[in-house]
């Protein structure tokens, strides 16, 4: 069914908004300043070369041979440095070729980033993705040291509701239960009745067993959900800017080049889009859609790093890549991942008294076993 109503910001006179921009840093955890290492050198030698040839094997059909004497020497240090800080690295499946074949530990969607930091044993976390998640992994392990390399990296969802947002649809809609997109602040975590991802959405919503029920602050997710379920949605009207550029104009067109071409697409995609599409689901979800299909040609309707981390797994299927990139996963490079290991920056705070409760919401959904 289509959803039964959609709230924004403007609807709430008395909202308080946040800048759009990504959240600032908090401040340092212990108050003490973390001890920097030596910048190891960033030349390209032979021991280089050498030790990193069988890293360059996993990435050679997207990266060209010219880039990799800029990223080998980077790709190194940061490998030898997470054993001298007892580190580990996670990095979404939207990160770059570089970062998430040559340096992550731990890779995957939202969902599995949050299970997989749940059972970390390093006492520190890096997380290659963006602020929501790192707070995510944050709130699972608030003994751990958690940074992210660029604490600017939002998202256009997480900053498009705030705390205040979610008290004012309850009190419009008393006893209606929360669900909120873990892509959301840890603020907004703290004020619902539990959180979901992409892959276990429709499982979330029906798990509340309610007639109706607020989800946010996806308006395109909340669709895709309201046409799978019974439940009725009340919808909040953020978006994704990048899965929001996709139409299904563009879609058809892949189709009328290339009539056997498959079209995978991520629920935050519009509807209009989704109708086009072969198969929806999660990162992980197209991911492993891919692996077990294994078609000819697959349009990936999602950010385009993912693509390319296909491809570089995958040389038999030919990815068709429409490039929408996202700005805020794209924060995350290798010189600061590096810079974050040598300097321990940027360290993820939250306010104890808010992470109690965003951390109830955030483990509610994970143990849901589905
Ligand atoms: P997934 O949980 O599907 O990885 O989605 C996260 C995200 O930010 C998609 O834009
Ligand atoms: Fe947020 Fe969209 Fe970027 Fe995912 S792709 S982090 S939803 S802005």
């Amino acid at each position: 069914m289509p959803i039964a109503a959609i709230y924004g910001p403007h609807d709430f006179s008395t909202s308080v908004r946040l800048p759009a921009a990504a959240p600032m840093p908090g401040p340092a955890g212990s108050g003490q300043r973390p001890t920097a290492l030596p910048m190891p050198s960033l030349k390209w030698t032979p021991e280089v070369e050498r030790d990193t040839a069988h890293l360059y094997e996993r990435v050679k059909r997207v990266i060209p041979p010219v880039e990799w004497p800029l990223m080998a020497p980077a790709i190194r240090a940061i490998n030898e440095l997470k054993a001298a800080r007892d580190a580990v690295i996670l990095a979404h499946n939207y990160q770059m070729p570089e970062i998430f074949h040559c340096v992550a530990d731990i890779k995957g969607d939202s969902l599995q980033l949050a299970v997989e930091a749940t059972k970390v044993k390093a006492s520190t976390i890096i997380q290659c993705g963006v602020h929501f998640m790192a707070e995510t992994s944050k709130l699972l392990n608030p003994d751990k040291r958690v940074l992210i390399p660029d604490s600017r990296a939002g998202c256009s969802l997480a900053s498009s509701i705030t705390g205040t947002d979610v008290r004012l649809l309850r009190e419009r809609f008393p006893g209606v239960p929360v669900v909120a997109y873990v892509n959301t602040s840890a603020e907004v975590k703290a004020e619902v009745d539990i959180c979901c991802t992409s892959s276990n959405a429709v499982a979330v919503v029906e798990s509340l067993n309610a007639p109706e029920v607020i989800f946010l602050p996806d308006q395109y997710l909340a669709k895709y959900v309201a046409s799978k379920t019974g439940v009725k949605i009340i919808a909040w009207k953020g978006a994704c800017e990048v899965h929001e550029r996709f139409t299904g104009e563009e879609l058809r067109s892949y189709r009328e080049a290339d009539p056997t071409v498959q079209i995978i697409a991520h629920p935050e995609c519009p509807p209009d889009v989704l109708a086009e599409a072969d198969f929806t689901g999660s990162t992980a979800h197209m991911i492993n859609w891919v692996r077990q299909n294994r078609k000819k040609r697959i349009v990936m309707i999602t950010e385009c790093s993912m693509a390319d981390n296909v491809q570089a797994e995958l040389p038999d299927v030919e990815m068709v890549r429409p490039c929408n990139l996202c700005p805020h996963m794209k924060r995350i490079t290798l010189t600061n991942i590096l810079e974050s290991l040598v300097y321990l920056r940027e360290e993820i705070t939250i306010d104890p008294a808010i992470a109690a409760k965003a951390r109830r919401s955030v483990e509610r959904m994970i143990n849901l076993k589905n």
